[in-house]
């Protein structure tokens, strides 16, 4: 066989099956065949050396035309066969933009939360200005500024959980403590209401936790009489509860305060003739309240001569349950999405 003969039949039994190759493996496949180090082309070309001094030349050159054709057929089949396999991929890949979002889960704030909101929009419109204070407290601010001093028995009744061994720090046990920092900093009038979290040493039950939120509130001016703190907590709970509510106060004793009185707004669910959610009374407790006590004033550097004021402090998970008819304190910190979920309002 001459060497042409040879090429001829490398040739045609390559371009066949180049032709008959569906796939791009096999093209790859291919190139390894024909084109790679063992293939049969290459194999001619290093025998080239074997064949007589007057044919090498003519012999080389139809080699090495045959490698340039085989090579420029093999990239245009290879090109063809990318370019399928692109055009597959992108069309199985394809995302239909057109197809409805999934939503995401929104979140909503916690009823606690929404009950100081809509209490500080209230007292807002009262005129009283929202602040924060810091719930790990020193005892001169929880107790000593407020008129209980430590060797009182009244402090005895906070149950306080201590942070250090001699209880000079201490997690507030309400938020009455931001009463003597607000007056330390401020000159009357004085118009605040303060939420936040409390803490005290207490055994949980369905209205008891160790860890609650209160809602402080203190007016000092000139003159500021019961009568204006009547009309604040009757505003307040008319808000709150509907303009038809009624409150109560009776006679209670609070170290910082004189007089002092707890304070409770007519049940709204049975009008005050008693049922399951005012347990028979016909009055759902608010809170404890009073007259801003002389010696808390005179603590902050107040002349109480010249200024009085009220001071009222409320539970909020107590406010949530009075409205919503939650017959357990519990559930608040319990992060059972059930129960929260009811309270969800759109944003
Ligand atoms: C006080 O904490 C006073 N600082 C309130 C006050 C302020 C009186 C200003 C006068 C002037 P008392 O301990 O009663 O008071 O708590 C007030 C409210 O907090 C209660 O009516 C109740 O709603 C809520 N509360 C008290 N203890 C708990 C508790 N363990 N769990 C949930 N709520 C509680």
């Amino acid at each position: 066989m001459t060497a042409q003969e040879r090429l001829n039949g490398i040739r045609d039994h390559a371009l066949a099956q180049l032709h008959q190759a569906t796939s791009l493996d096999e093209i790859v496949a291919w190139e390894r065949e024909f084109l790679g180090a063992k293939g049969e082309l290459t194999g001619f070309l290093r025998g080239l050396g074997a064949l007589p001094a007057e044919e090498r030349p003519i012999a080389g050159r139809a080699g090495n035309s045959l490698k340039m054709e085989l090579t420029a057929a093999w990239e245009s089949r290879h090109a063809e066969f990318a370019a399928a396999v692109l055009e597959r991929r992108l069309a199985e890949d394809a995302v239909d933009v057109t197809l409805p979002g999934r939503l995401p889960r929104l979140g909503a704030a916690h009823p606690v939360s929404q009950m100081i909101d809509e209490l500080s929009e209230i007292f807002a419109l009262l005129g009283f200005q929202t602040v924060l204070g810091p719930e790990i407290e020193t005892s001169r601010y929880n107790f000593d500024l407020l008129n209980i001093p430590s060797d009182h028995p009244a402090r005895d009744v906070w149950d306080t959980i201590h942070v250090d061994l001699p209880g000079e720090i201490v997690l507030r046990t309400h938020t009455s403590p931001m009463q003597a920092r607000v007056m330390e900093q401020t000159e009357p009038p004085v118009r605040v209401v303060v939420p936040g979290r409390t803490y005290r040493y207490e055994a949980q039950d369905a209205s008891h936790e160790w860890m609650f939120h209160q809602l402080e509130g203190l007016a000092v001016d000139r003159n500021i009489t019961m009568a204006d703190l009547k009309g604040t907590l009757a505003e307040l709970a008319r808000q709150l509860f509907g303009p038809e509510r009624r409150i109560r106060f009776r006679c209670d004793f609070f170290p910082f305060v004189e007089p002092g009185v707890d304070f409770a707004v007519d049940c709204a669910i049975c009008g005050g003739r008693g049922c399951r959610v005012c347990k028979g009374t016909g009055w759902l407790e608010m809170g404890g309240a009073g007259m801003v006590h002389p010696n808390v004033l005179r603590n902050v550097g107040y002349d109480p001569e010249r200024y009085s004021g009220f001071a009222f402090g409320l539970g909020i998970e107590r406010m949530v349950m009075m409205r919503s008819g939650v017959d357990d304190l519990r559930a608040f910190a319990g992060n059972d999405l059930r129960f929260l979920r009811q309270f969800a309002r759109a944003a």
